[in-house]
């Protein structure tokens, strides 16, 4: 660090959790970048002072976690067309006292899916567990980058339903009734749970029973802690590919870095990082 140092961070509440300070550091280590990261406890009272401060300040980027995303977007001059479509920002650009606020999220879920389980996803039937705020990322970004066609199953049917209908899909978006979840995972390509089943502490916990999946279909989880769920231990079982939640923080942390930087995130190194601040 010295004076030329550029800084970043995060900010959340909690926030010592965060695993992004180790991810985005080795990312600017990396790529050589003179850039600082650090994580920032902010709570919703403080949030509209926290974001005048990084104006003040002059940082040049921020990722934005709970409970904050939606909040944020009152302090900031710009919301682009991903984070406006979701509803949430997790990432802002500085761009000399103007502040714009992204969402990475979903574009970061749909690369990991690419790059990591399937690289193909035209006409494939994805079916997507949960219609909460994960969820909606997801699904605008599956419809945006890619030709699938995508179900929406949630334990309160009501809130798939209106998800179904939040975005322009030229039919290829609708919901399932909960009830009929058997018959839909048996029929799709890719399977994957947005929902909180199965987070640590309650890790024995299934979204859907794996039993259902057709072998050979791509289960995916968006949990990351455990690394591997025990929807994902069942489903490899069954013969399905597997594709944990992992990816998805890299990536959203990966897009990030590609906005304040203008470089190619070195998404490698950066899993690397957080794989070992589990160990
Ligand atoms: P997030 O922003 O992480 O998506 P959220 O908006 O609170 O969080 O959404 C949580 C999702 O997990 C919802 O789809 C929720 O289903 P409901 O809408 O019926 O509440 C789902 N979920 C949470 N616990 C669940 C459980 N035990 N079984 C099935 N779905 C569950």
């Amino acid at each position: 660090m010295d004076s030329h140092t550029i800084l970043y961070g995060v900010i959340g509440d909690p926030i010592r959790h965060s695993r992004s300070p180790v991810m985005l550091g080795r990312a600017f280590q990396e790529s050589g970048v003179n850039g600082a990261y650090g994580a920032f406890h902010v709570t919703p009272e403080r949030l509209g002072d926290a974001i005048r401060g990084i104006r003040a300040l002059g940082f040049r980027g921020l990722n934005v976690t709970i409970p904050h995303k939606i909040e944020v977007m009152a302090y900031l001059d710009e919301i682009d067309e991903s984070a406006k479509a979701i509803g949430a920002v997790n990432t802002i650009v500085n761009d000399g006292g103007r502040l714009t606020g992204f969402n990475t999220d979903g574009i970061g879920y749909v690369r990991s899916l690419k790059e990591e389980a399937e690289p193909d996803l035209s006409g494939k039937r994805i079916v997507v567990l949960g219609a909460g705020g994960a969820a909606r990322g997801i699904v605008w970004a599956l419809l945006r980058e890619s030709p699938a066609e995508v179900l929406i199953a949630n334990r309160t049917d009501a809130r798939a339903d209106e998800l179904a209908t939040a975005f322009e899909s030229g039919g290829r978006l609708k919901s399932v009734p909960w009830h009929l979840l058997t018959e839909a995972c048996g029929a799709a390509d890719i399977v994957i749970n947005t929902t909180s089943v199965g987070m640590s502490p309650q890790t024995e916990a299934v979204p859907a029973d794996p039993s259902w999946l057709r072998p050979g279909a791509v289960a995916s989880d968006l949990i990351y802690n455990p690394l591997t769920t025990a929807f994902l231990h069942g489903a490899e079982r069954r013969g399905c590919r597997i594709h944990g939640g992992l990816g998805m923080f890299v990536y959203q942390g990966a897009y990030a870095f590609e906005y304040w930087t203008g470089r190619p995130a070195p998404a490698a190194a950066m899993r690397e990082a957080v794989l070992a601040s589990f160990s």
